[in-house]
């Protein structure tokens, strides 16, 4: 491994895809590779020792194509998974959670910050533990919103059905006098102009895929491990199961630079 090895970057799937294009367009020198476990999406709904095992799985896939640092772009990973892929892995691992909350802290106004992911995500508590030790005195208030993958999946991020439903979920959070709002799912960067219009424009939407990328770029410059090579960086990605599938519903999330996939296969720990 050396600084002209790519980033390796994983999810559960496709929705990873909103972290790498801040990555790319953050840090367009640098080369990529994408791992989205398409064959047990998704991991929301599942077990932290479940999470853990799968990311740990994928994290060694990454490693024998010697990258530099490993991003957990999915916030159910990175908040069951990314404690112990960072005490146990040698290369530099970092989460969604920690940056998605530090933006948090440093815009509320009023001590007041919402969180919305997935059941695993809530669950854990990791955004409201992140929030807390940067600031103790931040109330936080949250909610899984299980239904917002697939509805963005199918491509109704924009659709009525989608904005009845954010109203369902989002009502309490509403009313709950909150400031900010984390979007701590990766799919939820697509559905912001919903759930701004059911918030209000006196809540500030943080996404984490933005703070996720300027920390990668901090940490690269810190340990001077900027590609030093320049000219077209090379973006590879891997899917456990059907690639056509992560290409056409990839578009909606990465562009239309998405053009190839690879099969990954994955071997046990
Ligand atoms: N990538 C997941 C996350 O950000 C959402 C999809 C899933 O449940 O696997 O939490």
């Amino acid at each position: 491994m050396d600084r002209n090895s790519p980033i390796g970057v994983f999810d559960s799937g496709i929705g990873g895809l909103t972290v790498l294009r801040e990555i790319t367009r953050l840090l367009p020198n640098e080369n990529t590779i994408y791992l989205g476990d398409t064959a047990r999406v998704p991991y929301g709904s599942k077990s932290k020792e479940t999470v853990e095992r799968y990311s740990f799985e994928v994290a060694n896939f990454l490693i024998k194509h010697d990258i530099k640092l490993l991003v957990a772009a999915c916030n159910t990973a990175s908040a069951y998974a990314v404690p112990k892929l960072k005490r146990e892995l040698k290369i530099p691992v970092l989460g969604v959670i920690e940056p998605g909350a530090k933006a948090a802290v440093s815009v509320t106004s009023h001590n007041k910050i919402g969180v919305i992911g997935t059941e695993g995500t809530i669950r854990s508590s990791a955004y409201c533990t992140a929030i807390k030790s940067v600031n103790p005195e931040v109330s936080t208030f949250t909610k899984a919103c299980p239904l917002f993958v697939p509805l963005v999946e199918e491509g109704w991020a924009n659709d009525e059905v989608t904005a009845l439903v954010a109203e369902r979920y989002l009502c309490d959070l509403k009313d709950s006098g909150i400031d900010t709002l984390v979007l701590g799912c990766t799919h939820y960067p697509l559905l912001k102009e919903t759930i701004a219009s059911v918030m209000g424009s006196a809540v500030t939407l943080i996404d984490s895929a933005a703070s996720t990328a300027a920390e990668v770029k901090r940490i690269l410059s810190e340990s001077n491990m900027f590609n030093a090579k320049t000219g077209q960086a090379k973006h590879r990605f891997f899917v456990t199961d059907s690639p056509e599938r992560f290409l056409t519903v990839g578009r909606r999330f990465f562009g239309d630079n998405l053009s190839e996939a690879e099969l990954a296969q994955l071997t046990e720990n």
